[in-house]
């Protein structure tokens, strides 16, 4: 496994594969793996010839009172892991080499930006298209792999994707999960053990969602309001949304259907965690 740290030089390395014939597998994180991030690098390795995964944190997803500063970094840990998955390149680029001083442009999906976690969240969708954007120049991948947990990260790239005319595959996989239901990540370790308590409600409220829509309720406002209360059973948690809407245009939806989104972001504490669920 390489570690590479220039941009140049990742683009040499995957134009030369590809163009070799190699089908590049490429999965972009921002570090602190953990099965989350492995499902995806494994499915990478299973359906690829050559395993590229990116770890940079990227500040222009931040907000300026966001955790930018204290995301965790467990970079010789990562490596570790990337090297058990047989990665055959870390691509962990400084952010100079990213964002150099003259940087000057940005990508932004309109309409489907700034609505839900956009909305709390304002610019961080455009640096996650700008990025992720700019990697997928770099890596030149066949094939790149995201997770069904940023459920609107992956409507918004596949929409940059199509409308940019970027020539990748997007693979969405499924949410991995902790025992007890709460979906993996790298945000988890900010919880108290109080707030970790509490917050297995987020995956319940979900689970109770699925389950009202299984005995035939249909209306969106029933489902909200009824995860809502489940929620709020917890004293410090605090609800940023809960919708329903469509799997492709995020709109939000009167009535569930098949394929539709149920998303779900609540605060435990200072810590915003996510969840979703598509219905069946
Ligand atoms: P990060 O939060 O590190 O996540 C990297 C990838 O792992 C994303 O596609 C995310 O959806 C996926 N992932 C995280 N937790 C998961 C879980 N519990 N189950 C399945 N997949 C999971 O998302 C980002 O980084 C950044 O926005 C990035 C795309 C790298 C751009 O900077």
């Amino acid at each position: 496994m390489k570690i590479v740290r220039s941009v140049n030089r990742m683009f040499k390395i995957s134009s030369a594969a590809r163009r070799a014939g190699r089908r590049i597998g490429f999965v972009p994180t921002m570090g602190a793996l953990h099965q989350g991030h492995l499902s995806l690098i494994r499915a990478a390795r299973r359906e690829n010839d050559l395993v590229v995964v990116s770890i940079f944190v990227n500040p222009l997803q931040f907000g300026p009172k966001e955790d930018f500063k204290k995301y965790p970094r467990a970079f010789s840990r990562d490596k570790r892991l990337c090297r058990d998955e047989k990665v055959d390149f870390v691509f962990s680029p400084p952010a100079d080499e990213i964002y150099p001083e003259d940087f000057k442009t940005a990508v932004l999906v309109k309409g489907l930006s700034d609505l839900l976690c956009g909305s709390s969240r304002p610019g961080h969708f455009q640096g996650v298209a700008t990025v992720v954007s700019k990697l997928f120049n770099i890596v030149s991948a066949d094939t790149a792999y995201f997770g069904q947990k940023d459920a609107q990260q992956t409507v918004i790239i596949r929409q940059m994707v199509r409308d940019l005319n970027i020539p990748v595959k997007i693979r969405v996989m499924p949410i991995v999960r902790e025992k007890d239901g709460l979906a993996m990540s790298s945000r988890n370790i900010y919880l108290s053990s109080r707030e970790r308590q509490d917050a297995r409600v987020l995956p319940e409220a979900l689970k109770l969602a699925k389950v009202l829509m299984q005995s035939g309720q249909q209306d969106s406002r029933v489902l909200i309001n009824r995860m809502r209360k489940l929620i709020l059973r917890k004293k410090n948690a605090k609800i940023d949304y809960i919708a329903v809407v469509d799997g492709k245009t995020l709109r939000p939806l009167k009535k569930v259907s098949s394929g539709c989104l149920i998303l779900a972001a609540v605060f435990f504490g200072r810590t915003r965690l996510i969840d979703n669920l598509i219905a069946a």
